[in-house]
């Protein structure tokens, strides 16, 4: 579904997913079971969210005759932003074996919510395809404004990001950060807290991933 006021957003709509982020948001919910259903909606995004990556013509011969046939016309690279975007990673991978990971690592700093980075790495060619960007939370959209200034140094141009819960505060500062990318979620919540919390949200995803809390 697109929004109005925030072009760079699609939520994905559809009873599944409505299903599972319930089970993402119930605070009764395991650590084991959140990863599980992180991974379920991450690849039931991903084949929506991948819709418009160009394909190129390869016809491929079949036990009878030729036959047209397009392929991905460059490698996909997923990169998730640490900690909580790897529970979505497994989920991407099942349905796009052949692409590669790389991973950028931030952490919010809880007073001040700036991200402080820690860690990066990149397939040396990730320039040369799509880069899906997942992290389950989008609140003030530090991280992931961080992360993309990050991958456009490294010369990627086209890059998408997947989340789970988007805030419309976060929404609305990648539109002003980086405009041409798309944000697909499953869910645009209400407002953040005073402490930068997602609210309703799940709380904070890495903790709950991890069992850290
Ligand atoms: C969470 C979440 C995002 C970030 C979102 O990570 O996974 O990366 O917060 O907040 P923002 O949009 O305000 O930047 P966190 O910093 O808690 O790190 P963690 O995954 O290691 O727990
Ligand atoms: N990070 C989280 O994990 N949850 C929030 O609600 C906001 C930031």
């Amino acid at each position: 579904m697109k929004h109005e006021n925030f072009p760079n957003l699609y939520t994905h709509d559809h009873p599944l997913l409505e299903h599972k982020v319930r089970i993402l948001r119930d605070r009764d919910t395991t650590c084991q079971t959140f990863r599980r259903v992180l991974g379920e909606i991450a690849g039931l995004m991903t084949y929506e969210a991948l819709r418009g990556v160009p394909t190129i013509e390869a016809p491929i011969e079949t036990p009878l005759t030729t036959a047209s046939a397009r392929k991905l016309a460059a490698p996909i690279t997923i990169v998730p932003i640490l900690r909580a975007g790897l529970g979505m990673t497994e989920g991407i991978l099942a349905l796009v074996p052949e692409a590669r990971t790389g991973h950028i690592g931030v952490q919010r700093n809880e007073e001040t919510l700036r991200p402080i980075d820690y860690y990066s790495k990149l397939p040396q060619d990730a320039a040369s395809g799509p880069v899906l960007l997942v992290d389950p939370m989008l609140a003030t959209g530090g991280s992931a404004i961080f992360a993309i200034d990050y991958l456009r140094k490294q010369g990627c141009e086209h890059i998408l990001m997947l989340c789970l819960v988007a805030a419309p505060e976060g929404v609305k500062r990648m539109l002003a950060a980086h405009p041409d990318v798309a944000i697909h979620a499953a869910v645009l919540d209400d407002h953040l807290n005073d402490q930068g919390y997602i609210m309703p949200g799940l709380g904070d995803a890495g903790d709950r991933a991890f069992g850290t809390m």
